[in-house]
């Protein structure tokens, strides 16, 4: 296949969830066979389910509301301002979170809320534009503001007796982000508390509506958990009961169902995701699963090892491993492009699933490992194109049609509720902690061409890092932590003897989404050691550096 040796577009992937890699690859077929993604209607059985409902206006925290309220083990689903009733109702609400946004409700043709908020009568908070939206719709008055109030504030209780109130301090730090302000608030409501800058910075109107002109998400307000854990409790009257020990039983018993008696293949990559999809998917039907390990020659040292010894031996899954590494290096000679790279890996990925899930016989479902951020970020009506750009959008190459039903069992989830369900699983730590590795592997962290010996190489001083990462126990604070190994070449001397080798860099970074990412600190003695074991124990290196940059403007990989 003479492919993809010439230049790629400029397109650069925007990567969503960390465990990315095996969907990326093949949400592909999905699109190819006009699948919709069955998502449960359900998230959480019966009786039981409650819900809180955050609608979004565009606010880059949307998403973090929703974790917090998560956080207080309320379920809770993020939907677009737009969203008609019909889609809510069946989630049994139990009240409305408006959420921030950038825009200014006295303009015209902005974002505003439905109807069915109001007549309701279900509790609503509305946060920073979400506040402006209430006031606006319940016939109070927002304008512009003097000057834009960005950053810390103190907000001073005047009514400690309101229920949102309780257990917080009559003082305490919060954080603003806002330009407009409320000039008279609807009839009803009273300012429950002030800042310096807002005499109205929280208002409420005795029957569950309440306004707060700061971020009580977001981590510089440090008390806005207790104002959220309040609101979902004693104001919705929410019971908590969303925990991954009922989600897990929920779950298994919706697998059940929608599977029957058909079966269902999985590909793992030894990432989180795809692991907590493939064990919970077993637990489930067990041998009606059949999970797919597809070794393309780009993975780290011990990997292929590992990943077996946990799946079938500790866990006892059906298990079709294939070698695939000649076929994916043999394509990726003389690619040197960081784009062309992925869609190389994409098509060839796809191509030899393909292969072994023709070859299992008839098969009825094809699951995946697809996130809620993933979900959010592909209904999201606001979100800004740009953040649409999805992660396979960079794969060419068309597979030839598969036509399979999809289960999602983590649809609804965000990333740290899939590790608690992997943890409820009996999953070993070392599998739900790991760090996100991408699907193109070690191949777009050579920079240059990718061959046999310079992946050896790259094994050894990627072994040495995590190594060392691991003994300092520094493992699970960092998002990523791995070594680069770039195409120049630099003279050392050893012993006696000139050396011209290769120079590798170290990347470490911390992050919360991998969407901005700041250079790790790492202790100059945890550096040393990484430096002079490579140096030491990996044949070919002469020469380590660490990389200081955060992203933007530098992304976490190289390629
Ligand atoms: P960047 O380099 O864009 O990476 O800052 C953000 C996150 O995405 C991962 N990543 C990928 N994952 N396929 C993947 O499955 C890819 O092509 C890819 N590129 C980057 C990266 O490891 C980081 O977690």
């Amino acid at each position: 296949m003479d492919k993809a040796k010439g230049k790629s577009n400029d397109s650069r992937r925007v990567a969503v969830s960390g465990d990315v890699e095996v969907s990326t690859y093949l949400e592909i077929a999905k699109e190819i066979s006009g699948e919709q993604p069955v998502a449960p209607k359900e998230a959480i059985s019966g009786a039981e389910r409650e819900a809180i409902i955050v609608i979004d206006f565009g606010s880059q925290y949307s998403m973090l509301i929703a974790r917090r309220v998560r956080g207080c083990q309320v379920y809770c689903e993020l939907l677009p301002y737009d969203t008609p009733w019909e889609k809510i109702a069946p989630l049994n609400p139990r009240g409305f979170i408006l959420s921030g946004g950038p825009a200014s409700v006295y303009k015209r043709g902005v974002p505003l809320a439905q109807a069915y908020i109001y007549e309701s009568h279900l509790p609503v908070l509305g946060i920073c534009y979400g506040m402006q939206v209430l006031t606006k719709q319940l016939g109070g008055q927002v304008a512009p503001g003097t000057k834009r109030e960005y950053g810390h504030a103190v907000l001073h209780l005047s009514d400690v007796h309101s229920p949102l109130f309780t257990g917080l301090s009559a003082s305490s730090p919060v954080w603003m982000s806002h330009a407009d302000r409320i000039e008279e608030m609807p009839s009803g409501f009273t300012a429950l508390a002030y800042t310096e800058n807002s005499p109205i910075a929280v208002m409420g109107n005795g029957e569950g509506i309440f306004g707060l002109q700061f971020h009580p998400e977001v981590a510089h307000t440090p008390e806005g958990k207790i104002i959220l854990e309040n609101f979902v409790y004693r104001v919705c009257g929410c019971k908590g009961n969303w925990t991954m020990a009922n989600f897990i039983n929920d779950s298994l018993a919706r697998i059940k169902k929608q599977v029957g008696k058909g079966k269902v293949i999985c590909a793992l990559s030894g990432g989180v995701d795809s692991a907590v999809v493939a064990t919970l998917i077993h637990r489930a039907i067990g041998n009606q699963l059949t999970c797919i390990f597809v070794n393309n020659g780009l993975l780290r040292r011990e990997e292929v090892e590992r990943t077996f010894n946990v799946f079938r031996l500790n866990l006892g899954m059906n298990i079709v491993y294939v070698d695939a590494s000649e076929r994916f290096l043999h394509h990726l000679k003389g690619v040197t492009d960081p784009e062309v790279k992925r869609k190389v890996i994409g098509e060839e990925f796809i191509r030899v699933f393909e292969e072994e899930a023709n070859k299992a016989g008839k098969v009825d479902f094809l699951a995946q490992g697809t996130l809620y951020p993933d979900v959010i970020e592909s209904t999201s009506s606001i979100t800004s194109a740009s953040a649409k750009i999805k992660t396979h959008h960079n794969v060419g190459g068309l597979p030839a049609k598969m036509t399979l039903n999809l289960l999602e069992p983590l649809r609804y989830l965000f990333k740290d509720e899939v590790r608690q369900v992997g943890l409820e699983l009996g999953m070993p730590e070392e599998m739900v902690w790991r760090q996100p590795f991408p699907g193109p592997g070690l191949a777009i962290r050579i920079i240059g061409e990718v061959t046999e010996e310079k992946l050896e190489i790259l094994r050894g001083a990627d072994f040495v890092v995590m190594n060392e990462i691991k003994k300092a126990k520094l493992y699970r604070q960092l998002w990523q932590s791995f070594a680069v190994l770039t195409d120049v070449k630099s003279v050392g001397v050893m012993g006696d003897y000139r050396t011209y080798g290769y120079l590798v860099a170290i990347r470490a970074v911390t992050s919360e989404d991998a969407m901005t990412a700041d250079w790790a600190r790492l202790p100059y003695d945890v550096l040393a050691q990484i430096s002079n074991r490579i140096v030491n124990e990996v044949p070919g290196v002469n020469r380590v550096v660490y990389d200081i940059t955060s992203k933007p403007p530098s992304t976490i990989e190289w390629e």
